[in-house]
């Protein structure tokens, strides 16, 4: 059986949303494979490691372990946990037992149910849910013309002097998030979240788009090329040229009214309006709000996040 064919024709099967994989080196040293009369898995381990400073130390532990996996057959699990021991097996030889700055990660197509047993037996969680939502058939081709009220404030294009609130929210989203073990906290993230913005909105200033109260900024939503997109190992998409929903945040003060539901829908006939096929998020599966909000506002999950954070268990 050719495991990258099988692969695809299964992840088809399950989510034709979802871009066929590439085959992967059976050549690197890094490769893993196990085959057997019901099914096979292979994948490929990788490794990154971030320096606490630096701006992408944020987006998980500092030692980050992936799987680039493929599965294919009937019954794949028992081919998937045979490779999930084996790439465990050598994390045990390279990471300390409870550090919680070390990872590891696969990502899966979210409606393969069939592998999940093989994950949280192994003590895999789900942690992050990449979800999408197609633009919907006839949509009216107008834009709402910003800036425009919404319960008392206004929405209006972000500017680059709006870097330094952006920042500010960001990191409290970052503190939230945080709680999930899918981002990290680390010292001086405000600043550099307000950098990335400045250059953000200056080489695409009408994407980010902020609700105004006199003298302050209350909430934002900012989108970016889905190609463009900040997470790196995920699953590709069969469509492409879509944007990515980096942000969206609201004040404490702003939610639970309806606001959070009015602001993303001015966002979403923007989105549609520009032509957008479709427009992707991630959000942490835990996050209470996350996919209730996310679901409700059209979006459903494509690509599931499972992770296990320290990557080595404290015995
Ligand atoms: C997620 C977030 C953007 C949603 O915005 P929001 O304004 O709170 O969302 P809404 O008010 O539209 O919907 C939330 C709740 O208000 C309720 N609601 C909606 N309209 C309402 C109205 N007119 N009156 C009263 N309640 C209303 C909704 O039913 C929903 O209630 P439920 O969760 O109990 O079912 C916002 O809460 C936020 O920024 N949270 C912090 C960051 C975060 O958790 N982000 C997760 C997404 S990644």
């Amino acid at each position: 059986m050719d495991i990258t064919i099988g692969h695809n024709a299964r992840q088809r099967r399950f989510d034709p949303l979802l871009a066929d994989a590439p085959a992967l080196d059976a050549a690197d040293p890094a490769y893993l494979e196990a085959v057997d009369e019901r099914g096979a898995a292979a994948g490929v381990a990788r490794f990154a490691a971030f320096d606490a400073a630096s701006p992408d130390a944020v987006w998980g532990a500092l030692r980050r372990h992936e799987l680039d996996l493929r599965v294919a057959g009937e019954d794949p699990a028992p081919a998937l946990g045979r490779i999930l021991d084996q790439w465990l097996q050598g994390l045990a030889e390279r990471e300390r037992p409870g550090d919680a700055d070390s990872s590891a990660r696969v990502n899966v197509p979210s409606r393969d149910i069939a592998l999940v047993r093989a994950l949280t037996e192994r003590g895999f969680s789900p942690n992050g849910i990449r979800a999408v939502r197609p633009r919907p058939r006839g949509t009216a081709a107008a834009a709402p013309v910003l800036p425009i009220a919404l319960d008392g404030g206004r929405v209006r294009i972000a500017t680059v002097d709006d870097a330094p609130a952006l920042g500010a929210l960001d990191a409290r989203l970052l503190a939230l998030d945080a709680h999930f073990a899918s981002v990290t906290e680390r010292p001086g993230a405000a600043g550099m979240f307000a950098e990335a913005y400045r250059s953000r909105l200056r080489a695409a200033p009408d994407t980010t788009w902020v609700l105004e109260r006199p003298g302050r900024i209350t909430g934002f939503v900012h989108v970016m090329p889905d190609a463009a997109s900040p997470e790196p190992g995920t699953l590709a998409l069969a469509d492409s040229g879509g944007q990515y929903l980096v942000v969206m945040y609201l004040d404490e003060s702003e939610r639970g009214s309806g606001t959070g539901a009015a602001f993303c829908e001015i966002a979403h006939a923007l989105l549609d309006a520009s032509g957008s096929p479709y427009t992707l998020l991630s959000y942490a599966v835990a996050n209470p709000r996350s996919g209730p909000f996310w679901s409700r506002m059209g979006y459903r999950p494509i690509v599931t996040e499972w992770q296990r954070r320290p990557a080595v268990l404290a015995v």
